[in-house]
């Protein structure tokens, strides 16, 4: 066991990095540039029941240090993961992956787990009730800490792997949410998706994005990712996957000394295919710097303030 190893839900990493769902695709394309098992694990394309072609284009608007996008789910369906994706990723991936799932009812969610449980690769379950981009499903869900533990419920009935819920900034108290699902059973709570934005052309005086609003990822949103990993951490007892902005292994370490037992790296991927390299790399001389022998003193240390 390194320095860098950290406990993820009783599953051991090799270092804490994992490349965040829809920024990494389904592993092997990266994998044509780097070997990308020197990662802790990486969360693929978030996956539905049917496949989804996605919301109409642009669907992606550059913004100061961040980005916006509307993707609305594009994947190819469950039944093509389990079928063609997850093969080809194992010839090349040798450590457990996390599935991150999403859904319309609770029967989508329940039904998309169940199926990608019983994979023998699949490590954990990260269910997305944060999707700002799509109606009658995805961000609802987590919105409101009933119907929140209302999908933990349905996904722990049907599952036997770790399931964390993966949760949205766009609410008022996110300690409230990743309560309730910590009580409904969740293993594990990783945060925060995008946040709510929008950009309008001042030329067609129109929204540049087609669905008009999007998801706000990128460096921008980091101070706010600490902060609500921060309260999420202090209102519960399991492990928290802390996400939003990262893009240094200093930003790494801010995350885990906010409670995270680990972190997700998301839209410095769209900018630098290598940066979760990098970030591996560079975290021991920067754990030097700081006097932090191993990650397993921070991981989920909840620094009190
Ligand atoms: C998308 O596909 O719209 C992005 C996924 C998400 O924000 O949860």
């Amino acid at each position: 066991m390194g320095r860098l190893s950290v406990n993820l839900c009783g599953i051991e990493l090799d270092n804490p990095v994992i490349p965040a769902s829809g920024t990494f695709g389904y592993g092997y394309e990266f994998a044509e540039l780097y070997d990308i098992n020197i990662l802790g694990t990486f969360s693929f394309k978030g996956t539905t029941r049917e496949p989804r072609f996605g919301n109409p284009t642009p669907r992606i608007a550059e913004c100061t240090a961040g980005m916006l996008n509307s993707v609305g789910l594009q994947n190819p369906g469950v039944d093509r993961v389990i079928d063609t994706e997850l093969p080809r990723l194992a010839k090349c991936f040798h450590k457990p992956v996390m599935a991150n799932v999403s859904g319309f009812s609770l029967e989508d969610y329940a039904c998309t787990c169940q199926r990608l449980d019983g994979e023998a690769q699949i490590g954990w379950l990260e269910v997305n009730i944060s999707c700002p981009n799509v109606h009658g499903g995805g961000m609802s869900f987590g919105t409101d800490p009933a119907q929140a533990a209302s999908v933990v419920r349905a996904v722990k009935a049907v599952t036997t792997k770790p399931v964390l819920i993966k949760l949205t900034p766009n609410v008022t108290d996110v300690a409230a949410v990743a309560k309730a699902c910590e009580d409904a059973g969740a293993d594990g709570i990783s945060l925060i998706n995008t946040l709510l934005g929008m950009r309008i052309d001042l030329k067609t005086r129109k929204p540049i994005l087609a669905n008009t609003m999007g998801g706000f990822s990128g460096p921008a949103v980091f101070p706010v990712a600490l902060r609500m990993v921060w309260q999420a951490a202090h209102a519960v007892k399991i492990p928290v996957i802390g996400m939003g902005g990262v893009s240094s292994p200093e930003d790494v370490l801010e995350m885990m000394m906010a409670g995270a037992s680990a972190v997700e790296v998301g839209a410095a991927n769209l900018v630098d295919p290598f940066a979760c390299k990098r970030i591996i790399e560079e975290l021991p001389g920067v754990m030097d710097r700081y006097g932090i022998q191993e990650l397993k003193e921070l991981s989920g240390g909840k620094c009190h303030g």
